[in-house]
């Protein structure tokens, strides 16, 4: 991840107090055995065990390098946290280990989301919920004023996330996929967060980052040509005073039933 610890920390957590609301509704609270999916550099796992402090918590992620580092996981959270290199569809945990579950921004890389889904189940014990959140395309952006060098930048980033086997669109199609996996009582929730012109430009980096802009000429879906576009585009945009992102987050959690 590009950035200092603070701003990769404020990047990935945008709209995250409204996310916690939701999770604490949908039954996440203090001393439960938690269970990181896709959990990336750990950004999430640390704040989660930040907030329940009496909870344990293993963070699962297929990459070594997608797996915490000492800076994300600060202060008593370490102590609570096992790292685990594993895939999300065949996990080497036993059954009935954990009390709560969450999938975020993950299933959207699956390309068989219902097999992660049914094994987080088998992992869960008995009442047990699953929650997993990601972005849904339909939704998921609104540029005030418009940007079309984003918006196109954004569509070749679906087709390569699509060419790979994975869906943006997911977010759509979590409630269909919990319940195929054997979920019962499946909730959902639509979170909306907007962006004030001084975080504009931070709304702007997770959508369209460094990294991101790099992967997409790199793997030949953007030229050298359209990334300067876009630049050119995102510098005249950021002196706009009404300037505003929207982003969308779609939230379906599960039980496994008794
Ligand atoms: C966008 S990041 C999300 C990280 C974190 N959950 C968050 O919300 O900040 C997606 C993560 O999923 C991981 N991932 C993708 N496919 C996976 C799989 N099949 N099994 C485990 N992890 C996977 C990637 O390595 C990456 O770290």
């Amino acid at each position: 991840m590009s950035g200092t610890p603070d701003e990769r920390l404020a990047r990935v957590l945008l709209g995250w107090p409204e996310e916690m609301r939701v999770l604490r509704r949908f039954g996440l609270h203090d001393g439960q055995r938690l269970l990181d999916l896709g959990s990336g550099p750990g950004v999430v796992a640390a704040e989660l065990l930040r907030l329940l402090p009496g909870s344990t918590l293993v963070a699962v992620d297929s990459r070594a390098e997608g797996l915490p580092h000492v800076w994300e996981v600060p202060g008593p959270g370490v102590a609570h946290m096992a790292l685990l290199r594993a895939t999300v569809t065949r996990l080497p945990l036993r059954a009935d280990a954990f009390d709560f579950a969450l999938a975020r921004l993950v299933f959207q890389y699956l390309p068989r989301p219902v097999e992660a889904a049914r094994e987080a189940m088998r992992v869960l014990c008995p009442g047990g919920r699953l929650a997993v959140s990601d972005v849904d395309r339909t939704l998921s952006l609104a540029v005030n004023p418009a940007l079309p060098e984003l918006e196109m930048l954004m569509s070749r980033y679906d087709a390569w996330h699509r060419d790979r086997g994975g869906d943006r669109g997911v977010g759509a199609r979590l409630r269909d996929i919990l319940r195929e996996a054997g979920a019962g009582r499946v909730e959902t929730e639509t979170i909306r967060f907007e962006s004030r012109p001084e975080t504009a430009e931070l709304y702007l980096e997770a959508l369209m980052g460094p990294r991101r802009l790099r992967g997409l000429r790199e793997a030949g879906y953007a030229t050298q040509a359209e990334v300067d576009d876009f630049l050119a585009a995102r510098a005249q945009w950021l002196l706009s005073p009404g300037r505003a992102v929207s982003r969308y987050l779609r939230i379906a959690c599960g039980t496994k039933e008794r």
